[in-house]
C-alpha cells in the first residue's frame, strides 16, 4: 500500500543521503580519519546505521495495513507519540472491548515522578485507537479508569458495530512524526489555522493557549532552555534521561523503544559522526541544550500549551494526551510540524515531588494566567525537513493475550 512504498522510498533517499554526508564526513572530518582508517570508518558506519535509517524490525509497524481485526487497532495505537518512547503501554484485546493499562516498568523515573507523562502518553494511544476503530466498522466508546482499585488500569474501551465513516485522521497515524529540527522562520502559521486548532482542542476537560506573539514566545523559550539547563545540572534528572537515549544501532532494533540520534533533529552530518564515535552523556545533553536554544525554541511558529483544571486528575490527563495526539494528527495532515517542549514541566514536577523552591511553577503559572493548569507543551511550524520515524515494539509485544 501507499505508507509502505512511501517508506521504501524515504529510506532510500535516505540511505542516498546518508552516504553523500558519510563521504563528506570521511573527506572533511581530519579528526575522525585520526581515529581510524577510512575502511573501519565505512565498517563501523555501516554497523551503526549510519546507512540504514529508518530501517529494520524497530520501524516495521509504521508500515501501517488497513484495518483489518482487532489486533490492527493496537498497531495503530502504539504509533503515538509518546514520553521519551518509552512506549509505556499493555492491551488486552477481546471481540467486544480492548482494555488498555499502563505498563509500570516503563517510567522515565525523576524527569515524570508523577506520571503525568505517562499517563498523556497513554492518552495519546488511546486516541490513535479511538480514531482507527471506524475504519474496522466499529465505534469505540472508552471508559476513563474504570477500576477504582486498578489506576494501572487505564481505559476500559468497548467495540460496537456501526456504519460510521472512517476518519480523515487515520491516514496521518502512520506519517506523524515528532519533528525536533528546525521550523521556517519565513512562514507564520495562519491565526485562523491556530484558532481551529484551539476549537478541536476545546471540550469539557481541556483548552488550548497559543503563545505566538513575539514576546511570549520568547519568554516560553527563555524559561525552556532555562528548564534544560536544570535538568542536566540535577544528577538524578540527567541520568534519568540519558536512560532512555539510544545511540547503539543494535540497541535500537532490540529495544525498540528510546530517542534515537536520527530524531534528534540535528544535522545529518552530526547524526553519523554520533554514530560513528560514541557520545557520553555530557556530549549527548550538550547537544541537547544547543538544539533546544538555537534550534528548537528560536524557530518555533508558535507555542501550545494543554490546560486542564485539575494537573493531577488522571482522566483529565489522559483527556490531554487525546487532545495532543488529535492535534498533532491534524497538523500532520495540514503540512505543520510539531514537537512536545516539556522541560519547564518536567521541572515544575521535579520541584513538587522532591519538595524544591517552585521557580519554574510559578514562571509558567505567570505566563499562562487565569486558564487552568498546563500539562503539556508543544511548539508548531512549518518544517525545513521531513520528521524520521522513531523504533516502535511489536504488537505482539504489548498484547496480553493473543488478539482474535
Ligand atoms: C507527554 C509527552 C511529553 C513529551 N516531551 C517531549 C519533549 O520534551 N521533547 C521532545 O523532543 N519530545 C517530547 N515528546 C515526544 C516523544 O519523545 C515522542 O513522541 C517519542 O519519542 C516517539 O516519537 P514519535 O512521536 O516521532 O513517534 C513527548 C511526548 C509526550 C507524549
Amino acid at each position: 500500500m501507499k505508507h509502505e512504498s512511501q517508506t521504501q522510498d524515504d529510506a532510500a533517499e535516505a540511505q542516498n543521503f546518508s552516504r553523500r554526508n558519510l563521504l563528506r564526513l570521511v573527506g572533511g572530518g581530519a579528526g575522525l580519519l585520526a581515529v581510524a582508517g577510512s575502511g573501519a570508518l565505512t565498517w563501523r558506519a555501516a554497523d551503526n546505521g549510519v546507512f540504514a535509517e529508518g530501517s529494520g524490525p524497530a520501524y516495521e509497524p509504521w508500515n501501517l495495513p488497513a484495518p483489518t481485526g482487532r489486533a490492527d487497532l493496537v498497531r495503530a495505537a502504539i504509533l503515538a507519540a509518546n514520553a521519551h518512547n518509552t512506549q509505556p503501554w499493555i492491551f488486552r484485546v477481546e471481540d467486544s472491548y480492548i482494555d488498555l493499562f499502563a505498563d509500570s516498568g516503563r517510567t522515565i523515573g525523576t524527569i515524570d515522578p508523577l506520571l503525568r507523562e505517562q499517563q498523556i502518553s497513554l492518552g495519546c494511544a488511546l486516541e490513535n485507537l479511538m480514531i482507527a476503530a471506524p475504519a474496522l466498522g466499529l465505534q469505540a466508546i472508552a471508559e476513563l479508569v474504570p477500576d477504582s482499585a486498578d489506576p494501572g488500569h487505564i481505559a476500559h474501551i468497548e467495540l460496537r458495530e456501526s456504519s460510521a465513516a472512517a476518519s480523515p485522521l487515520l491516514k496521518a497515524i502512520p506519517v506523524r512524526h515528532t519533528d525536533r529540527a528546525a521550523y521556517r522562520t519565513d512562514q507564520a502559521v495562519p491565526r485562523q489555522t491556530l484558532d481551529r486548532y484551539r476549537r478541536a482542542a476545546e471540550d469539557d476537560a481541556v483548552s488550548l493557549v497559543w503563545l505566538s506573539e513575539p514576546e511570549v514566545r520568547q519568554a516560553f523559550g527563555d524559561i525552556t532552555v532555562r528548564a534544560t539547563e536544570a535538568i542536566i545540572a540535577d544528577p538524578d534528572q540527567a541520568a534519568d534521561d540519558y536512560r532512555w537515549y539510544r545511540s547503539d544501532w543494535n540497541d535500537i532494533q532490540t529495544l525498540r523503544d528510546g530517542v534515537t540520534i536520527d530524531a534528534s533533529g540535528q544535522s545529518a552530518f552530526i547524526r553519523g559522526a554520533a554514530k560513528i564515535l560514541p557520545t557520553t552523556q555530557q556530549q549527548n545533553h550538550d547537544g541537547w541544550l544547543r538544539g533546544t536554544r538555537d534550534t528548537q525554541v528560536s524557530t518555533a511558529a508558535a507555542f501550545g500549551a494543554i490546560m486542564v483544571a485539575d494537573g493531577h486528575d488522571v482522566a483529565a490527563r489522559l483527556s490531554a494526551g487525546r487532545t495532543f495526539q488529535r492535534l498533532h494528527l491534524m497538523a500532520t495532515g495540514d503540512g505543520l510540524a510539531m514537537q512536545p517542549l516539556c522541560q519547564v514541566l518536567e521541572r515544575v514536577d521535579r520541584e513538587e515531588s522532591a519538595g524544591l523552591d517552585d521557580v519554574f511553577n510559578r514562571e509558567l503559572a505567570d505566563l499562562l494566567p487565569g486558564a487552568g493548569k498546563a500539562i503539556m507543551t508543544f511548539r508548531i511550524g512549518y518544517p525545513t525537513v521531513a520528521a524520521p520515524p522513531s523504533p516502535r515494539r511489536a504488537v505482539e509485544e504489548v498484547l496480553l493475550t493473543a488478539a482474535p
